[in-house]
């Protein structure tokens, strides 16, 4: 078994199962953007299959950073090169939130594919589609009011703008562009629709 083989059997016994598809996709995304960019594509799919690998036993918080450490220790032990850990580590804990101000250029480029790779269905309506289960979680069916969905609509737009506009890489805004233009339009005409004003009227 090589070294990917064996990180693709540890991520499968590792994740939730719920998990799994979602991290499959940063893989397809990475490697794809990799290709497209010159960026070192054994770096950002080590990176792309642990990135997340702490959320499951862990939750979610600081999961960056814990992911980091648990890909460290993984890679040391198995004697993959401490240079190359680092910079997959380095891409890990730059996934969460993006990096902004002086910390920005220098990001290496395998740190930017995996942000854009994780975030590249949020801005394609996947986070469009995460503010209305949320707004299911919290309202039930009975109180359930337009007055709602128009704010879940709103807060799903708000979502796939930032996700979109914090994308790093051109490869990734063009992959992306066509299905966030979809959903931000999809968005603004049902917010046009008299039920919703009817709605935000009351
Ligand atoms: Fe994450
Ligand atoms: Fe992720």
């Amino acid at each position: 078994m090589n070294l990917i083989e064996e990180i693709v059997t540890h991520a499968r016994n590792t994740y939730l199962a719920g998990d799994f598809p979602h991290i499959v996709e940063v893989v397809a995304y990475a490697r794809r953007l990799a290709r497209t960019t010159g960026a070192d594509e054994e770096i950002v799919t080590i990176a792309a299959y642990f990135h997340d690998i702490s959320r499951g036993t862990m939750g979610p918080e600081e999961h960056n950073v814990r992911s980091a450490e648990m890909a460290r220790e993984w890679l040391s032990q198995r004697g993959y090169p401490a240079e190359r850990i680092e910079r997959v580590a380095a891409a890990i804990v730059a996934h969460m939130r993006p990096t902004t101000g002086p910390e920005r250029e220098p990001l290496a480029i395998e740190s930017r594919i995996l942000y854009d790779a994780d975030k590249i269905s949020r801005a394609q309506g996947i986070g469009l589609l995460g503010a209305l289960v949320r707004l299911g979680q919290q309202t039930s069916w009975e109180e359930l009011g337009y007055a709602h969905l128009a704010a879940a609509i709103q807060e799903g737009r708000n979502v796939t703008e930032e996700a979109y506009h914090t994308l790093y890489t051109d490869a990734a805004r063009e992959l992306a562009g066509p299905g966030y233009l979809r959903t931000v339009e999809f968005c603004d005409q049902l917010l046009e629709l008299e039920v919703f004003k009817a709605a935000a009227g009351h």
